[in-house]
């Protein structure tokens, strides 16, 4: 089996979460980082073949096979790819790179030889949209399908059965789905050190009970994996805050390239055009000079908004 670990990770948490399943389910692995496919900037795993080392985030290890691209299709293929085109597999072409065009969806092709892990955060609880356009864009060959979504400490709501759903759609059978609580990336006080110690032992119990699902994999090819959810998703709510850049700002461009939204200019990287903003955070994640924040009053609001859903530890939910 070929192993795909593919990620939307604005503030880098559901990475770190994916990894460690990917860690456990699989030697080594394929990895896709959708987080600014098609962005204005640099290319999702540009300067590195795929399936290299990562950030050197904490819990990262050497991963994939360096140097040895997956066999995965990677093409720069528009959204309207005819359906004919897409139960193929060809090889790879080493240097293979995501497309850097806005206009253009990535097509991913899996066989049934295949295992496709994926982790996304969730936004309103939902499926970040930006997520949910290039997921759309993958396609399955009944091929398995290892769930993973992140959330602040708050709920997950339906962004699990939305993922579920949608990739079913396309190809894949869902045989593992969990939903792990984390900081909230937008106010970090809630669920403040999470991943803690002991969500981090059950990420790696959920990951062992995927892999011996998948060892079994032929025989459970029927499954009907049930996850919670309403089917009636809720609405997604944007947040109509976005960070912005202080006086520190060298305009080194680093935000700009990689904005999920394009929503920083780079020929004006200390401006941002709020309205395309998702408020995914990750420009101030990414900014070396800590120059980009939301304004405190901004963050106030957030806290009080999210004080009474927030209180406690969530517990994980796991679907095996
Ligand atoms: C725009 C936005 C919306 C969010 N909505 C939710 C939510 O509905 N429920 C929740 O528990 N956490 C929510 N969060 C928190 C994130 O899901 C959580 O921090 C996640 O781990 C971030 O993952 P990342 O570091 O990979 O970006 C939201 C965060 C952002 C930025
Ligand atoms: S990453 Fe920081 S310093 Fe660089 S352009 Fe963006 S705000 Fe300015
Ligand atoms: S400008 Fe908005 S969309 Fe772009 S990285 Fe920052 S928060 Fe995310």
């Amino acid at each position: 089996m070929d192993y795909y670990l593919l990620y939307f990770s604005p503030t880098f948490t559901t990475k770190k979460v994916s990894q460690m399943i990917a860690e456990t389910v699989a030697k080594t692995w394929t990895e896709l980082d959708i987080t600014n496919y098609g962005g204005c900037g640099e290319l999702p795993n540009e300067g590195r073949p795929i399936g290299s080392q990562p950030d050197g985030l904490p819990g990262s290890q050497p991963l994939g096979q360096p140097g040895t691209p997956g066999d995965t299709q990677i093409d720069a293929e528009p959204d309207t790819q005819p359906d004919s085109q897409l139960g193929g597999r060809p090889n790879g072409q080493p240097g293979d790179q995501l497309p850097n065009r806005p206009d253009t969806q990535p097509s991913l092709t899996f066989g049934a030889d295949d295992v496709l892990i994926i982790g996304i955060p969730v936004h309103s609880g939902r499926v970040p949209p930006l997520a949910l356009r290039t997921i759309k864009t993958l396609r399955g060959n009944a091929t398995p399908a290892i769930l993973l979504a992140t959330f602040g400490n708050r709920h997950y709501d339906d962004a699990l059965l939305e993922l579920k759903t949608t990739l079913q759609a396309q190809g894949f059978v869902a045989i593992a789905a969990a939903a792990f609580a984390t900081e909230h990336s937008i106010v970090p006080k809630y669920g403040a050190g999470r991943p803690n110690a002991a969500d981090i032992r059950e990420i790696h119990e959920f990951a062992k009970q995927a892999g011996k699902k998948l060892a079994t994999w032929e025989q459970a090819s029927h499954v009907d994996l049930q996850v919670e959810g309403n089917p009636d998703y809720r609405p997604f709510q944007s947040i109509s805050m976005s960070p912005h850049a202080n006086s520190h700002c060298i305009k080194c461009r680093t935000c700009a390239k990689s904005c999920p939204a394009q929503a920083i200019p780079l020929k004006n990287p200390k401006t941002r055009d709020k309205k395309a903003c998702i408020t995914c955070l990750r420009c101030i994640s990414v900014c070396p000079e800590k120059a980009r924040s939301l304004h405190s009053y901004e963050k106030l609001v957030a806290q009080l908004s999210l004080a009474k859903q927030c209180q406690g530890e969530k517990p994980n939910a796991l679907f095996l």
